[in-house]
């Protein structure tokens, strides 16, 4: 699946506690999400409510997609751990890989390979995230950038390119303890040099088509300049996505 629209996935991370909340949530989002024609929303809870929530669903303007699967595929002996497959079993058509709080967790780019091809062999989309921890004045985090995404998307065939998106996600930017997000100028400028690292991996026919979208510190006020002047396709949402005043606000930012 190509996408053409805008994209304003959510990201709930460990939340809500109880499913009764999830519904709630999702209940109110979706209200918002079926009226914006011009965004293609995704909304990632935690995999226990996956199966719940997709039954929901109805048409595509909003999708269910799950926040991590395992690096292998199908079934095996993985306590724990659930596979593409059995996410887009329960309903998930999206999958978030290679967020930086699991990379925190042990993921190496590695790890977050396998997981790509485990979600297109499944024929999830993937929102491979990347995203630099600081930025130094050497500009060492250029081609931290650079390696993360060579390393993540190393043999994705040119056929399975529409089914990949890309977040860039700086770290430093990310939940209730960050700086805030980054500038929209400062944005502008690295989605030029992903742009132009895709470009060198699959050529500029297919590497410009690849959506890039912004995570870190999406909020009502800074989602319209961001959109702008950041030129991104659209945002991974966290904290904001809970709230669904500020949700709802920035899906009709997205829209207009
Ligand atoms: P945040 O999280 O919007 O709460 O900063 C973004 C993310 O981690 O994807």
């Amino acid at each position: 699946m190509s996408v053409k629209k805008r994209i304003v996935a959510s990201n709930w991370k460990m939340n809500p506690l109880t499913v009764k909340e999830a519904i709630a949530l999702f209940s109110a989002a979706k209200k918002v999400a079926g009226a914006c024609a011009n965004v293609q929303t995704v909304i990632c809870p935690p995999a226990l409510y996956l199966k719940t929530l997709s039954n929901a669903v109805s048409g595509h303007r909003y999708l269910v997609g799950v926040q991590d699967i395992f690096e292998k595929q199908g079934v095996g002996a993985y306590t724990g751990s659930i596979s593409a497959q059995m996410a887009k079993n329960a309903g998930a058509v999206w999958a978030i890989v290679g967020h930086s709080e699991r990379r925190a967790l042990g993921e190496t780019n590695e790890i977050v390979h396998a997981k790509v091809l485990a979600a297109l062999g499944a024929g999830l989309t993937a929102i491979l995230c990347i995203g630099e921890r600081e930025r130094d004045h050497d500009g060492f985090y250029l081609s931290f950038i650079k390696e993360e995404l060579e390393n993540c998307l190393a043999g994705v065939s040119q056929k399975k390119l529409g089914q990949i998106v890309i977040a860039y996600e700086p770290i430093w930017a990310i939940g209730a303890e960050a700086a805030g997000a980054d500038t929209p100028g400062s944005l502008f400028e690295m989605v030029i040099y992903i742009r132009k690292v895709l470009v060198g991996i699959f050529g500029s026919r297919l590497g410009l088509e690849i959506p890039i979208i912004y995570g870190g510190s999406v909020d009502a006020m800074n989602a319209k300049e961001l959109l702008e002047k950041g030129d991104v396709r659209g945002f991974l949402v966290g904290r904001a996505s809970l709230d669904i005043k500020t949700f709802s606000a920035i899906l009709r930012i997205a829209n207009s």
